[in-house]
């Protein structure tokens, strides 16, 4: 067995350095300066000579492979398999990422336990009795579903080869620790190096292998960004962890869109499929209430009805504040400067507040003019009509601009009882024998008087 070695790289301009230290020499940058294997032993973690190698590849003339749909493998979850583009391919690696507690971990031992296939569940956060206690919480119990406790990539891949599951989750990556590099589990050589084994392992069993992992303070997840270049899909779970509605989306997805979004609702006993959004995200109330908009949006390819709520009051302080939850901060200014300027709304001297119920984040465009809504109508304290929608995009001069798909929406806000929807006056539409009316409007003056 050879030595291992190892050496210490720049990240940003590739000096080698022999020990670790805090600046590179060449390129003066900081913190930049991470361990990487030169050498690896002989015996590797992951050898391809062993009789579970159930794919090697070779060379074919490009007239020759087979372009035919790949065989996927089912997740017996809608919402998942429509997220990664109708189920997991053999040999991939998928990551999953999202903030501590939102349900990384309920939702992948969920999916474990209802495969009819064989697969092994690798944690090195919980012990195996408390994820027992979950997998009953969940109510679900499945004989082909293994529990693992361990760590080190190099034990892992042994149990593995006893075990030959169908597909492996790790939980988490950052959790692992490789033999070869020294540095602490979660460091970016130790991260780089688990990836590296287990796309190997991937790749040449057609196994594969869903991983997750934490993200850090501003929402990247933690690790080098290489992390993501590496695997073939990066998935993201979402939501406000005080409210129940939890959002899957792709980033990255070599094997199908990253339009697609899977929605789930946290209940006591695990992750719940959402599949019609709109109906849940709407408060259904008698009293008409003022600053309260519905907005038609798109989230991927599917209409979801989201309700804004704003609060305009007169600023008690000098400056006055703004806040958004769930909405972009900068926009909203936008859309304030927008108001004061091409409508007279004196909204210098007033706080604004803006929410986006349900818990969930939107940056389809086409809320703007609910946005816009709702502050005009807490402004004036005058409730909006209980069945008007709003879809469009607000420009910087005032008008009303055109958002893609509107014809969807129409049908969606159609489909759940609104009476009127306030679109652009520039949106081509050839809808034809709609119940809904479909309010055309050019200019934020427009919408006004219309509404106040
Ligand atoms: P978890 O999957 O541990 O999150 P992560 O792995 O992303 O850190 O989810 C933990 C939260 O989910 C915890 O606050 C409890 C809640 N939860 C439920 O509400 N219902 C359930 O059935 C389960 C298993 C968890
Ligand atoms: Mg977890």
């Amino acid at each position: 067995m050879s030595k291992i070695k190892t050496a210490f790289f720049c990240q940003s301009c590739g000096t080698q350095y022999a020990k670790w230290q805090g600046q590179c020499n060449a390129c003066k940058a900081w913190n930049t300066i991470v361990e990487e294997l030169i050498q690896k032993p002989e015996k590797s973690d992951w050898k391809s000579s062993t009789a579970q190698v159930k794919r090697v590849a070779v060379p074919l003339r490009i007239n020759e492979i087979d372009t035919s749909k790949e065989p996927r493998l089912d997740t017996f979850d809608a919402e998942f398999n429509r997220v990664l583009g109708g189920g997991i391919v053999p040999g991939s690696l998928t990551l999953l990422g999202g903030e501590p507690g939102i349900g990384k971990s309920t939702l992948l031992l969920q999916i474990a336990l209802k495969l009819p296939y064989k697969t092994l569940y690798v944690s090195g956060e919980e012990s195996q009795k408390q994820i027992k206690m979950r997998a009953e919480r969940i109510h679900s119990s499945n004989t082909n579903c293994y529990i693992l406790t361990e760590t080190k990539t190099q034990h892992i891949f042994r149990q593995i080869e006893e075990l030959e599951p169908d597909i492996v989750v790790i939980d988490s990556i950052q959790t692992l620790h490789s033999d070869y590099i020294e540095s602490s589990s979660g460091s970016i050589s130790q991260i780089k190096e688990c990836t590296t084994e287990l796309i190997k392992f991937a790749k040449e069993t057609a196994t594969p292998v869903l991983l997750i992992g934490h993200i850090t303070k501003d929402g990247n997840i933690a690790g080098p960004k290489i992390l993501e270049h590496m695997v073939d899909t990066v998935l993201q779970f979402e939501g406000d962890r005080n409210h129940v509605f939890r959002i899957l989306r792709a980033h990255k997805n070599r094997f199908g869109s990253t339009n697609e979004l899977g929605i789930y609702e946290m209940q006591g006993s695990g992750l719940r499929e959402v599949s019609n959004p709109s109906e849940l995200l709407i408060s259904k109330k008698d009293e008409e209430l003022s600053g309260n908009a519905i907005a038609a949006t798109l989230e991927g390819m599917r209409p979801l009805m989201i309700e804004v709520q704003a609060l305009v009051s007169t600023a008690v302080y000098g400056t006055p504040q703004r806040s958004a939850t769930g909405f972009n901060a900068k926009r909203l200014n936008m859309l304030l400067a927008v108001l004061e300027k091409r409508a007279g709304f004196r909204l210098g001297a007033k706080d604004v507040f803006l929410n986006i119920t349900g818990g969930i984040t939107v940056d389809d465009p086409a809320i703007d003019l609910a946005v816009v809504a709702a502050i005009l109508s807490s402004n004036e304290d005058e409730p909006l009509q209980k069945d008007i929608c709003f879809a469009a995009e607000v420009g910087l001069s005032g008008e009303i601009r055109p958002v893609q798909r509107v014809e969807q929406r129409i049908l969606e806000a159609e489909k759940l009882g609104f009476s009127t929807i306030f679109v652009s006056k520039y949106n081509k539409i050839s809808l034809k024998n709609t119940k809904i009316k479909i309010q055309l409007v050019s200019k934020i003056e427009d919408l006004a008087d219309f509404i106040v």
